[in-house]
C-alpha cells in the first residue's frame, strides 16, 4: 500500500512550492475524520471530529511546520525560533531537528503542559521559560527576528497558514462538500484563518457548492475576539489557548465576516464537561484546549442555533496525552482514585460485578 506523502507532497500543487523547495516532513496531514453518533444524538446535527491529535507531534501545528520549516530551509535558514504555549514548540523542535538546524523556543514560565516541554526538550530545542505570558514570548519572538539571523516560524509567518489549510482539503475529500459548519478552538486564530482560506479555496476551484459557517471558540477568561480588545492577564485551564492578543486577529474578522461566522467564549467548567464527554462517549482523547470545540457545539445546540440534520465539523487540535491529568480531575476537583483489589480472579470479578459463569 501507498504511504500517505505529507502535505506538501500530497497538495503540492495546491501550495506555494517548487522543485527548489526542500520538503522536510514527518507525514503529517490525512488525519481522521470521524463521525461522533453521540454528539449528533445530543444536537440533532451529523457531528464529525477532525482528530488533529493524530498528527506526528500530536497536534495541527505540523501541517503548518512542514511548511514553514520547508521554506526556511529553503530561504537558508540555520535557526528558527517561536513563541508558543507548547504546541508550536514541540513541533517546531522536531521539524527543525529532522531538518538539522536549531529550534529556539520561548514559553511561558509554568504554563504549559508537561507533555509538550518533555517534546520540546526531546527534540533538542533551546527552551527558555520566559517570566510573562505567551503575548509577551511573542513580542520577542517578532524582535529577535527581525534583528537576528533566526526565522521566526509563528503563524504570523503565513507559511504556517499555508499549510494549515490543508486540514479543509482532507474534510472536503472525505464528505465530497464542505460541511455546513466548521468549528475550531481559538487562540491566536491563525487555524481558523486556516481553514477559512481552505474552504475558500476549495469553493473557488468549484470543489464544494457552499462555505462553511465558521465558529470560533476561546476561554473565557482569554477572549480578546469576543470581547473587542486585548486582554492583559489572559487566564484559563486550556493552556494552549491563554492568549489576551491574537495575532491573526484582523484576518479572522475578515473571515467571520466572509462565512456569516461567530466568535464566542466558553468557561472553563463547561471545558472540562466536553472534554468528559468527548472521552467518555465518543472515544476521541484530546487536550482541554480541543474540547472547546465540543463545547462551542453543545452551546450552540443550546441555544438552537444548529439546524437539525446540519453537518458540523469540529477540529480537535491536540492529543489528550498532551496534557493527560484533567481525565482524572472531577466535577468537585478532587482526583479520581482507581481501586486497588487483590491479585485474585474471584475478588476481581466480585468488584468488577460479574456473577455466574
Ligand atoms: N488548540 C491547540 C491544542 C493549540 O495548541 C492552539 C494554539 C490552538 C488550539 C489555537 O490555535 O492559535 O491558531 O488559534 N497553540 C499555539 C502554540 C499558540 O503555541 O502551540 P490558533
Amino acid at each position: 500500500a501507498k504511504q500517505w506523502q505529507g502535505v506538501l507532497r500530497e497538495y503540492a500543487d495546491r501550495l506555494n512550492i517548487s522543485d527548489a523547495t526542500p520538503i522536510v516532513t514527518l507525514g503529517e496531514g490525512g488525519t481522521p475524520l470521524i463521525p461522533a453518533p453521540a454528539l449528533s444524538a445530543r444536537t440533532g446535527a451529523r457531528v464529525f471530529v477532525k482528530f488533529e491529535g493524530m498528527n506526528p507531534t500530536g497536534s495541527f501545528k505540523d501541517r503548518g511546520m512542514t511548511m514553514a520549516i520547508s521554506k526556511a530551509l529553503e530561504h537558508g535558514a540555520k535557526a528558527v525560533i517561536c513563541a508558543s504555549t507548547g504546541n508550536t514548540s514541540a513541533s517546531a523542535a522536531a521539524y527543525a531537528t529532522h531538518a538539522g538546524i536549531t529550534a529556539a523556543v520561548l514559553v511561558p514560565e509554568g504554563k504549559i503542559a508537561m507533555g509538550k516541554l518533555s517534546q520540546a526538550i526531546a527534540h533538542n530545542a533551546q527552551l527558555l521559560q520566559v517570566r510573562g505570558n505567551f503575548d509577551d514570548c511573542l513580542d520577542i519572538a517578532r524582535d529577535l527576528a527581525a534583528n537576528y539571523p533566526v526565522h521566526l516560524v509563528n503563524s504570523v509567518n503565513p507559511d504556517r497558514i499555508e499549510g494549515q489549510k490543508t486540514a479543509a482539503f482532507e474534510v472536503v475529500e472525505v464528505l465530497g462538500d464542505a460541511p455546513d459548519i466548521h468549528i475550531v478552538p481559538v487562540g491566536n486564530a491563525g487555524n481558523y484563518t486556516a481553514y477559512s482560506r481552505g474552504y475558500r479555496e476549495e469553493a473557488d476551484r468549484g470543489a464544494t457548492n457552499r462555505l462553511p459557517r465558521m465558529f470560533g471558540f476561546q476561554a473565557a477568561g482569554s477572549a480578546p475576539i469576543v470581547l473587542g480588545h486585548i486582554v492583559k492577564d489572559p487566564d484559563t485551564i486550556a493552556s494552549a489557548i491563554r492568549i489576551g492578543n491574537p495575532a491573526s486577529w484582523e484576518l479572522a474578522l475578515a473571515a467571520r465576516e466572509e462565512t456569516d461566522g461567530y466568535f464566542g467564549a466558553i468557561d472553563d467548567a463547561k471545558i472540562l464537561e466536553a472534554h468528559r464527554i468527548l472521552s467518555a462517549e465518543v472515544g476521541v482523547f484530546v487536550e482541554p484546549a480541543s474540547a472547546i470545540s465540543v463545547a462551542g457545539l453543545l452551546e450552540r445546540a443550546e441555544a438552537g442555533q444548529i439546524p437539525a440534520g446540519a453537518t458540523v465539523v469540529l477540529t480537535v487540535t491536540g492529543h489528550g496525552l498532551k496534557d493527560p491529568s484533567w481525565a482524572l480531575r472531577t466535577a468537585d476537583g478532587s482526583d479520581v482514585q482507581p481501586t486497588i483489589v487483590a491479585a485474585d480472579t474471584t475478588e476481581v470479578a466480585s468488584v468488577l460485578g460479574l456473577t455466574g459463569a
